[in-house]
């Protein structure tokens, strides 16, 4: 997979480079280019950004700076899925984590300010594919940290990257509801106790255990998402819960 980053902190995609993203790009599984929006401006002073239309607080940045910009960096083969982060934008969830893992280029646009001149969209989504996409429910101050949530959440899922792709497959989400507790080793730590079923080598029941956990904890944390589920993922165990 090859991904392009446009931002004018390209610093702040430093950890990119670092342990399991870090990995994959030195193997080759994953490419990786940042470029500094500040090269495709024309002024003295690199300016990025402009007073909104209409008034209001802050700065919306340039159409005229991010158009050829994107024009640059989103030209040749394969045409790219433009992804800009912004808290108005489409949840990101596992199951676009999915969908981007299958794209072969991604194209991240990374806002500040207010956002950017929504024509920098609006125009782009005439040649390619276009999602505004949000991490959550909150406001960071640039979109820099939510593509290093994306990135690294899509990079788990390229073939190789992850140590035993199991993993993957088993984590929470992956059957629509949260992963259960975990334990290693000591059997007793501050007297805690390991709970006996998974020490007791019945796979089966260590398998009923863990979903029964997992049920569990999803109805007090997230019960939505069990209410999002078909009826047909649960079995007459789960029902008995
Ligand atoms: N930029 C600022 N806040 C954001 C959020 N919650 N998600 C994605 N990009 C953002």
């Amino acid at each position: 997979m090859r991904i392009d980053v446009l931002t004018i902190f390209p610093e702040y995609l430093a950890p990119m480079r670092a342990a399991l993203l870090g990995r994959a790009i030195d193997r080759g599984l994953l490419s990786l280019d940042v470029h500094d929006l500040r090269n495709w401006t024309h002024d003295v002073h690199r300016a990025v950004d402009d007073s909104p239309y209409g008034g209001g607080p802050g700065m919306v940045m340039k159409p005229d700076v991010w158009g050829p910009a994107l024009d640059e960096v989103c030209a040749g083969d394969p045409t790219p899925r433009l992804v800009v982060p912004t808290p108005a934008g489409r949840p990101f969830t596992q199951e676009l984590v999915h969908e981007y893992a299958t794209e072969q280029r991604l194209v991240f646009a990374c806002g500040r300010y207010e956002g950017i001149d929504q024509r920098v969209v609006d125009d782009a989504a005439t040649r390619m594919r276009v999602d505004e996409v949000s991490i959550g429910d909150y406001v960071l101050v640039g979109g820099e940290v939510a593509v290093l949530v994306m990135v690294e959440a899509v990079a788990r899922f390229l073939p190789g990257v992850l140590g035993n792709p199991a993993s993957a497959a088993q984590d929470s989400f992956s059957d629509g509801l949260l992963e259960g507790p975990s334990y290693t080793r000591p059997e007793v730590w501050r007297e805690r106790p390991v709970p006996d079923v998974l020490r007791s080598g019945n796979h089966a029941l260590i398998d009923r255990w863990r979903r029964d956990q997992s049920l569990e904890r999803t109805l007090r944390r997230r019960p939505e998402l069990l209410d999002a589920l078909p009826d047909s993922s649960f079995d007459k165990h789960d029902r008995a819960l």
